[in-house]
This record gives C-alpha cells, structure tokens and sequence, in this order.
C-alpha cells in the first residue's frame, strides 16, 4: 500500500470498535479506546488481568471465544492484536471486504490504519506518525511533550477546563476568560507537583504562591507572570486570607488565569475550601488540582509508611495547632489515645509537649514509637526517631522547627530491616 497516510481524528463515542486479542498488545490500546467512548467489542480467548479488569466492570463486552466474522457487524474500526499472521490476515481480509478501517499489531504494512503515538496536554491532542517507525514517532511524541510542558506558547491562552465547583468539568471562565485553579505543589519536592497541576502552572499568568510551595516551582514561572507571595501580605492571618481571597477574585475578573499554589493539597488544613467559596461566591469558575499531602509523603520520605499490614488498619491527620487543654481545641485528643492505628499531626511541633502527655495520659502507651520529619522530602529534610513520651523533649534537644510532621505508632519502625 503506497501514499502518505492520512491523519484524522476519529470521533468515537458511542461507535462499535472491535479488539480482536487480549494480549499485552490489546492491553495498552484499550484505555485510548475507552477514553473516547468507543463502544468496544473485545474477542479473545483469554485476557490480561487489566482487560478482565475492564471487562468485570463493565467497560466494555468481552466475546470468550476467537473471532468469527459477525463480530465486525456495526463496526467502524477493528484492532487487531493477535500473535497468528495468518489469523491477522484473516481479519484484516473481512474488514477489507466491509470497507472497515483495520489497525494490525502484526504487521502495519498490511494495516489501513495506523495508530500514533500520542500526547495530551489538556485540550490538546498532538498524535505523532513516524512514517512506519514507531520509534521515531514516539522520539518526536517526547519531544512535542516537553516542550509542551516547558511553557504555554502554543497552548496559550488556557484551556478552559475549569469546573465552576472544583471538580473537572465543563469551563465556564469569567466574561473576560478568567479562572483560578487552587493547585497543590506537593510536600516540598518540586517533582511531587501533579502533571495537571504543573501544566496550569506553566499556563498561568498570576501565580499566587504560599510559604511552603517549593521554591523551584516558583523559578520556573516565566517573567512576565505576575507573582504574589502570599506569606508577605501585612497582615494578621484572617485579613491576610480576605486579602488572598480578594486578589484572586480581581485578578480572574480581569481576565487572567490565576493559579493559586498552595503547600500539599489544597484541602489538607489548607484554607483551599474558603478560597473556592470566595471565587464561586464572585462568579468566578474553579478548578482544584488535589495534590500530594506532606501528612503521607513526608512519612514516606523518612521511610514511614502510615499504613502497614497488620501494623496499623487506619491512619488519623490531625492538627495540632491549638493545645489539647485550649478552650478553642476542636480535637478529642482523649479518644485519639484510644485508637491503636497511626497519628499524623501536623502543625503539632508548638503544642507538641501537651499533645504527646494527653495522648500518654488518655492511654497511648509512652513507648509508642514516634519519628518527627521536619521538611520532609525536601534537600533539607530532617528527621529524629523518638517514643511519645520522650519525642518534645527530643524535638527541643535536636532544635527541629517547622514545618514538620509528627507520626505516632507502630508503623514507624515498620520497614526496619
Ligand atoms: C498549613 S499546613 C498545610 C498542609 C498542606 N496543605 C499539606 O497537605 O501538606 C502546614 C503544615 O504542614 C506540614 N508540612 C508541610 N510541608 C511539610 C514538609 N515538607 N515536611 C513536614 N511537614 C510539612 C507541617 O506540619 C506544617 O506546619
């Protein structure tokens, strides 16, 4: 078959494709394939777990057989993924007849169609043919890729993606085109921001930062966007969240696509509820890009998973910025000691002397294994192995300061060889 191949994209939903094998090959097609709504018929003796996995849930109709000539009735594309040539060819030879476009795994020269290699950044599809190679369609996919993800150029202005409540959905952006997504930068580790949420950050022309955000993030914004520090707006806490709140409102009602970078997720003692509550209450649309919470991932990187089998079946994140004996304490540190499972506690270290003598005296045993992490998952990381009863006193003798997590139970010499 001869000429160059001809790029469309194929527009699925709802439409009858048929997977034909159920082999590794079917295995990496079929999320492409459910993604765009395909309704798919998949025939194949036997199947991976991950296909069975579609299958049992419903995703698509698995035939437990091999492929008789029926099953391409109402299709608009077969796939063919089979290890048997001549059974390929076969296929191929009845999707010939019915004018069905074919895609072959065994042998793209006899296939009229081929798959590309494909990237996605938002709204944008770039599917990459490497004239019958497809390791240079996937060297150029990579590179398209990067690129992408190193600054908006041709993906500017942003995608409108933005849900008015939160959670991904139809845009809805400000008459001017404005939006905030409140994105969570991870821990501390630069990498451990989402590949959504460091996309709209890429893409954001006013970035508004909080102390703990990773600073390298920040490095890489682009010079024109403009940059507010949250941390240096002069005033208590509470006038400072009505400012923050006031600035992203303004700033999306000006037209500009703001992201709010926020340590963590935004949701985790994050304040991320009452700034979607303030934008909503403007008008202004939404998206929250969840992220990775310093509560697990610090653990983690000192080596603490916070749950273990047969260690601890539950893991509780509580805030300790208010002493157990305050009036204002929202927090029942007495039934907290009950429970035999893992404590996480964040903004604890302050309190962290009343925090640890209510939990021993409520009946958390002092010898209760405890680690604290202070910057965890940054370069500056620091960490100090302790029980309950010992670990303020250890904190104030090794001068650990904020921010920092304290994880208290059995999973913390967990994964001691
Ligand atoms: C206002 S809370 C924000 C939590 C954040 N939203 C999250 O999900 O990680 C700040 C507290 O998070 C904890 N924290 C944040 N980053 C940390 C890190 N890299 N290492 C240890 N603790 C951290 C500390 O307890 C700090 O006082």
């Amino acid at each position: 078959m001869s000429g160059s191949p001809y790029p469309l994209g194929l527009r699925l939903a709802g439409r009858r494709v048929v997977v034909v094998g159920g082999g590794v090959v079917a295995t990496r097609r079929m999320p492409a394939l459910l993604d765009a709504g395909a309704d798919v018929l998949l025939v194949a003796p036997e199947l991976t777990p991950a296909l069975r996995a579609h299958a049992d849930a419903g995703r698509l109709r698995w035939e437990r057989r091999r492929f008789a000539v029926d099953d391409l009735d109402g299709a608009w594309l077969v796939q063919v993924a089979v290890d048997d040539p001549s059974a390929a060819a076969a296929i191929s030879t009845v999707a010939d007849e019915r004018r069905i476009f074919c895609v072959r795994a065994d042998d793209r020269a006899a296939a009229t169609a081929w798959t590309p290699a494909v990237t996605r950044q938002g709204p944008v599809t770039v599917a990459v043919l490497g004239g019958g190679d497809p390791r240079r369609a996937m060297a150029v996919r990579d590179a398209v890729r990067d690129l992408l993800a190193a600054g908006p150029g041709p993906l500017d202005p942003p995608p409108a993606d933005a849900g008015a409540r939160g959670v991904p959905g139809p845009a809805r952006p400000t008459r001017r085109g404005g939006h905030v997504a409140l994105v969570g930068a991870g821990p501390g580790d630069p990498e451990l921001i989402t590949v959504k949420g460091r996309r709209l950050l890429t893409e954001a022309e006013v970035v508004v930062a909080d102390r703990l955000v990773p600073g390298l993030l920040l490095d890489e914004l682009r010079p024109e966007v403009e940059l507010v520090d949250a941390a240096k707006i002069p005033y208590g806490p509470a006038r400072a969240q009505e400012e923050i709140n006031q600035i992203l409102v303004d700033r999306a009602l000006a037209g500009r696509s703001v992201v709010r970078l926020k340590g963590g997720d935004p949701y985790v003692f994050g304040r991320g509820g009452e700034e979607l509550l303030a934008c909503a209450g403007a008008g202004v649309p939404v998206t929250v890009v969840p992220g990775v919470t310093s509560a697990i991932a610090a653990a983690a990187g000192a080596g603490v998973p916070v749950t273990h089998r047969a260690v601890a079946h539950e893991f509780t994140v509580v805030s300790g910025h208010v002493s157990p004996d305050s009036s204002a304490s929202m927090v029942r540190w007495e039934h907290l000691a009950g429970l035999r499972g893992t404590l996480v506690i964040l903004m604890g270290l302050k309190n962290l002397a009343a925090i640890s003598a209510t939990l021993v005296t409520y009946g958390r045993p002092a010898q209760t294994p405890a680690v604290v992490v202070q910057e965890g998952t940054t370069g500056a990381q620091r960490t100090i192995r302790s029980t309950l009863g010992v670990v303020a006193a250890d904190v104030t003798a090794a001068g650990l300061r904020p921010p920092a997590i304290v994880v208290v139970g059995d999973v913390v010499g967990a994964l001691d060889l």
